[in-house]
């Protein structure tokens, strides 16, 4: 496994690590979870992402269950989980001190943990001034119940002011974002965030680096039974991925991609995966899997990143045609 820092932090994460969003709870019961988990610790992984809003905190839960029974010692471990959707209160959602701070409480009992490590602000709040956040997450902080906060999907902006707020007042500035990255989805963290990683240190923990499976070529031919996009559950996925013009025309570039993963004897989900790992602004590449058989898949993505010269890196840009502007240079 490689270990890379987290932004500009002394926090080590492992370049591929594991997170639950639909699978624990919904696909996963706990001895599978423990299964899969401990086939990524096995393969060094030591960040395994969560989140409140995960199937309404059954998938902290779980973890927690899995960890306690792995008997793992808690520093060898970089857990996080994610505060916005707690429930359906008045108070249960959003950025305000007080979710933040009776959410957060109510996941670190659930994963039986007096501390996450990484604590994100899972969306923006539109309504919570961000000053009211950046208090709340500095307050989670000082009370030991979080090492370091960050956000995910929020605009540059909006990190930027975060971050700005925290140091006039000398608070604990947002250290990571966690953005969606892949193939197909690349603006914010390839053009978006560009300044970010230099002038505040920004680090990432990205999502959804198969497209959700897309990118696995698992759809290519129709929808696997109890794959996610067939899951009842999950059907607006499924019309936004494989039933727009946009997700028709992706799936024909990932037919166009088979052939460069085969030329170079690889995987598609190996490929895709060690795409992401190429970024170096990419701290940790969160990885989903409903089996165990995935995850050893995904952990030997690793292995192949060396295959992926600028060569075939040239050659999947052309096939992608979606790479972000750079910055216009208008000098002479
Ligand atoms: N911050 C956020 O807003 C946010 C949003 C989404 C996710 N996340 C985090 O990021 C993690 C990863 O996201 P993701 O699960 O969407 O990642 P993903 O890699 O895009 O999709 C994972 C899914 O693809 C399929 N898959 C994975 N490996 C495969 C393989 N080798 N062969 C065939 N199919 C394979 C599995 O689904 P099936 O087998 O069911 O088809 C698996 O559950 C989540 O667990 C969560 O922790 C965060």
């Amino acid at each position: 496994m490689e270990y890379r820092f987290l932004g500009r932090s002394g926090l080590k994460v492992s370049a591929l690590s594991f997170g639950s969003w639909v699978t624990f709870g919904e696909q996963v019961d706990t001895d599978l979870a423990y299964d899969q988990m401990k086939t990524a610790y096995d393969a060094g992984v030591n960040f395994f992402d969560n989140a409140e809003g995960y199937e309404n905190g059954v998938s902290e839960t779980i973890m927690g269950e899995v960890i306690q029974k792995a008997g793992w010692k808690r520093s060898d471990l970089v857990l996080s989980t994610k505060i916005f959707w707690g429930g359906d209160g008045p108070n249960d959602q959003g950025l305000s001190f007080k979710h933040i701070k009776e959410g957060t409480e109510a996941s670190l009992k659930r994963m039986q943990t007096s501390y996450v490590d990484l604590l994100f602000c899972h969306r923006p709040d539109v309504f919570t001034p961000i000053e009211e956040t950046v208090w709340a997450m500095d307050q989670m902080i000082r009370e030991g119940k979080a090492l370091y906060w960050g956000t995910s999907e929020w605009s540059a902006d909006q990190i930027r002011k975060a971050y700005d707020f925290a140091r006039q007042e000398h608070l604990r500035p947002p250290l990571m974002e966690q953005p969606q990255y892949n193939m197909f989805h690349r603006d914010r963290v390839e053009r978006e965030y560009m300044s970010l990683y230099e002038d505040i240190g920004l680090g990432t923990t990205i999502w959804s680096p198969l497209a959700s499976g897309l990118l696995t070529g698992k759809y290519n031919n129709g929808i696997p039974e109890g794959s996610r996009l067939d899951l009842k559950k999950y059907g607006w996925l499924r019309e936004l991925l494989l039933e727009t013009e946009e997700g028709r025309a992706k799936l024909e570039k990932v037919k166009k991609l088979a052939p460069v993963a085969e030329g170079l004897g690889i995987t598609m989900p190996q490929m895709a995966l060690a795409w992401c790992l190429k970024n170096k602004n990419v701290s940790t590449v969160i990885t989903g899997a409903s089996s165990v058989k995935q995850v050893e898949q995904n952990m030997s993505a690793l292995d192949v990143v060396d295959k992926l010269d600028d060569e075939v890196m040239m050659m999947i840009e052309k096939i992608l045609d979606n790479k972000p502007d750079a910055e216009q240079d208008w000098r002479r």
